[in-house]
């Protein structure tokens, strides 16, 4: 098959930079507008990026690592460092760190599920740390900060396309390929994980068409992963999120690729809700189930899935008109275990998910 594939079409999700005047400011796609709009806000306020991740225009674990990171830096450059000016020099940068520990408690906490999240505020911390005992100032830290986070972007799209080239080994020629919510290029810095391996793959001419799962109530599958497939140029199909057991049923669906928001230690995958159930599914008909992550996903500090913490969003995503005595349960997420999983791809390569958080870990460091 011939591949057609341009991803230069592709927009950043999430770039830090400097304005006129030196201050950090964070431009971000609003995911919430798009297709129909392609609009770029920017930001110099770390609340606001809070924000920006709350309400969703800016989604998607690793996305809003970075963005989470990004927040940091925004607050370090242009309200850390500029406090930090009044204190005498010794006390200057325990003080910083002092004021920086809330204020990234505070970004962490903007969602619970995706690990990225917290992944990345704890590295922006804990390279503050490292800096303030090497006795650097806090404009000097702050600045550090402001770079780390450009290292985060970069490694982020280095990750997303090892995912890609390990993940694409598996795909089969001319692939019918069934995705659920948005992990795509729209979901991370650049590329995408899931969408990353079908990118890969497309690239290599085996992807005949891709079905996008609509994925209720917030519709990432068919606003999102349907608007960057057609720009990338992949053949894309949006199905509701109640018609994917039919076309398995009907052998239109080779394999089926996911992304994640937080890996527990023995392989169970929490993602976008409704991923369970394509994965029962799957099992069922005998497809192929992959999950595609970053080792930034991973959480080894839970044994399982049943302890990561599930999202609860707002009843109007499922009800925007209420209905009187009528409750609404909207968990954003789900947990699916690791037995329905075929394996992890990550950029470290592809993993039996009972394995993969020790294989992930080891080379880590
Ligand atoms: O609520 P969202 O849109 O942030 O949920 C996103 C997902 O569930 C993605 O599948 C997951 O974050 C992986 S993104 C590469």
């Amino acid at each position: 098959m011939q591949s057609s594939i341009d991803l230069t079409r592709l927009p950043r999700s999430v770039r830090l930079g400097r304005d006129a005047d030196g201050r950090a400011e964070l431009t971000y796609l609003d995911e919430r507008l798009l297709p129909g709009e392609e609009c770029f806000c920017s930001t110099g306020s770390w609340r606001c990026v809070v924000d920006a991740i709350k309400t969703l225009a800016v989604r998607g674990a690793p996305a809003i690592g970075a963005a989470g990171a990004a927040a940091v830096a925004l607050w370090a450059v242009n309200e850390g460092a500029r406090g930090a000016v009044s204190h005498g020099c010794a006390e200057a940068g325990e003080s910083f760190l002092a004021e920086l520990r809330p204020v990234a408690a505070e970004i962490s906490a903007a969602r619970p599920t995706a690990v990225n999240l917290t992944w990345a505020t704890a590295r922006m911390e804990s390279f503050a740390k490292r800096l303030v005992a090497e006795g650097a100032a806090p404009g000097e830290v702050a600045d550090s900060l402001f770079d780390e986070v450009l290292r985060i972007e970069r490694e982020d799209e280095k990750v997303n396309r090892a995912i890609g080239a390990a993940g694409a080994a598996l795909i089969p020629e001319h692939a019918r390929i069934l995705t659920h919510c948005n992990a795509g290029s729209l979901a991370t810095v650049f590329f995408g994980t899931a969408l990353g391996v079908v990118y890969a793959a497309a690239e290599q001419g085996k992807v005949e068409r891709v079905f996008a799962d609509e994925t209720r109530p917030v519709g990432q599958g068919a606003r999102l992963t349907s608007w960057e497939l057609s720009r990338a140029g992949v053949p894309v199909t949006v199905i509701c999120d109640n018609m994917a057991a039919s076309l398995m049923g009907k052998e239109m669906i080779d394999f089926v690729v996911v992304g994640a928001d937080r890996i527990a230690a023995n392989g169970d995958v929490a993602n976008k809700i409704g991923t369970y159930g394509v994965a029962v599914l799957a099992h069922h008909h005998s497809i192929p189930f992959y999950v595609a992550a970053p080792a930034s996903t991973f959480d080894v500090s839970l044994p399982d899935g049943s302890a990561i913490p599930i999202e609860e969003r707002d009843p109007s995503e499922v009800l925007p008109q209420p209905i009187d005595g009528v409750d609404v349960y909207n968990p954003a997420f789900d947990v699916t275990p690791a037995e329905l999983i075929s394996g992890i791809i990550t950029e470290f390569g592809v993993f039996p998910p009972q394995d993969a958080a020790r294989e992930v870990a080891a080379r880590v460091g």
